[in-house]
This record gives structure tokens, sequence and C-alpha cells, in this order.
């Protein structure tokens, strides 16, 4: 049984629905997670606390806002994909406002009733850029979305990020690492594992000042870091 399957009771997606943007079926599928999503993420066995990956990204991000303490304070967070608000719970108190957005409507239901401080919540697909048009202190996303929508859709959330940090902001992603140990790819089929140097070497193509990949070099999930 897929974890999808076993957590979820829907099966795994299919290979194609991120690549042909049916998006429609991408919110169904999400819509029907929503329930359950603030358990799962309690739940130390869960898949989605392997590796203690999610902690690792709220551990790194708090890290890199510590550095940039004033920017942060006076300046905006935007959370793409933040589904039921747990990445803004974490962070809205270390920024003077921040923006939600996702896709899921059932998600942001969720989200939304927490009362999360300073935070306006946004249904959209954030490929369409609406979030990018202002420049942001920082920009994070938890939850693999570039791993979800491979490499074309993930140079162009990159491309977007970049063009809406402000100067000295920084974004952080976390994203299925291809030098993963094969034995752990198993748990997220499906998806696209990216060569860390890939995503580094398209960072700056695209017009990131710097762009590190951070994390253990054998997990099977790493943060890209950009900056402006
Ligand atoms: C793995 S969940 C992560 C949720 C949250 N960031 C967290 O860490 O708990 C991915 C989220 O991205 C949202 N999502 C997927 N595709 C999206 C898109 N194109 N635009 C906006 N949100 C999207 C889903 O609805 C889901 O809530």
């Amino acid at each position: 049984m897929s974890l999808s399957e076993k957590y979820y009771g829907i099966p795994e997606s299919d290979p194609d629905l991120y690549a042909s943007r049916d998006i429609d079926a991408i919110v169904r599928r999400w819509n029907s997670k929503a329930a359950r999503w603030d358990s799962d993420l309690e739940n130390a066995t869960c898949h989605l606390n392997h590796d203690d990956a999610y902690r690792g990204f709220v551990e790194l991000g708090k890290r890199l806002i510590l550095d940039r303490h004033r920017l942060c304070s006076s300046g905006c967070l935007v959370d793409l994909g933040c589904g039921t608000g747990a990445v803004l719970t974490e962070f809205s108190t270390l920024f003077d406002k921040s923006i939600g957005i996702d896709i899921s409507q059932e998600m942001l239901n969720v989200a939304v009733s927490k009362s999360i401080r300073n935070t306006e919540w946004r249904l959209d697909d954030v490929f369409e850029g609406g979030w990018s048009g202002r420049r942001h202190a920082a920009v994070l996303s938890r939850g693999i979305l570039l791993s979800h929508y491979g490499d074309e859709l993930a140079r162009l959330l990159i491309a977007q990020t970049v063009k809406a940090l402000a100067p000295g902001g920084f974004a952080l992603f976390d994203f299925l690492s291809g030098e993963a140990p094969e034995a752990t790819k198993i748990l997220a089929p499906n998806k696209t594992y990216f060569c860390p140097h890939w995503l580094i070497d398209q960072a700056k193509h695209l017009g990131s000042s710097g762009a590190v990949v951070a994390g253990n070099p054998n997990a099977r999930v790493r943060y890209l870091i950009l900056k402006n």
C-alpha cells in the first residue's frame, strides 16, 4: 500500500498530474488531506517527519531570519503552499506581516481558524505569480513544492521568487535530493529528485546573487536557500 493510501485513503498521484497543471485534480488531492494534515505533522512516525526534515526546515528558517532581524521585523513574509498554516504559526511573529498562499480551500480553512497574527490568506496558484509583484523580506515554502512540479515549474518559481525578494532578503525551499540513497526514494515516488548543483546553477542563472543547498548531503529532503 502506498503512503498516500495509508495516510489519506487516496492512491499515489499520477506521474503527470503536476506537470500537466491539472489544477482541479491537484486541488482535490490536497483538499482530501486537509483534515488530517495537522495531526500527521504532530505524529513522529508519519512520513512527513522522516529524517526530521520538517523540523529542520523551521530551525534553518529561524537562523536565516535571525541574521536579517531588522529587515524581517519590518518586512513581509510569503509562504508558498502554506497548507494549514503550520509554518506561519512558527514565523509570523518574526515579521511585520505575512501572506499565506494555497490552492486548497480546505487547507486554508484550517489555517484561517488559527487566527495567526497579521496574516493574510490567499486562495491562489503560486505559479500564477500574483504574489511576486512586490518585494518581500522572505519567501518560504515547506512541503517539497519544487519536487511536486518538476524542472520547468521549479525554474519558474525560482525566477518569480528571486524577482520578489527585497535587497538582503532570502528564500527557503525544501526539495527531494537526487543524492539521497535510492532506498529512501520509494517514500515519494513520481516526484522530481533534484541534483543540488543543478538547482544552484539554475538559481544563479535566474538572477539570485547567492544560492546554496543546506542539510545533510545524504538526506532525502534538503534545503535550497536563495539570496538577493
Ligand atoms: C506538502 S503540503 C505543505 C503544507 C505546509 N507548507 C506545511 O509545511 O505544512 C503542500 C501544500 O502546497 C499546496 N499547493 C500545491 N500546489 C500548489 C499551487 N500550485 N499553488 C499554491 N499552493 C499549492 C497544497 O494545497 C498543500 O497545502
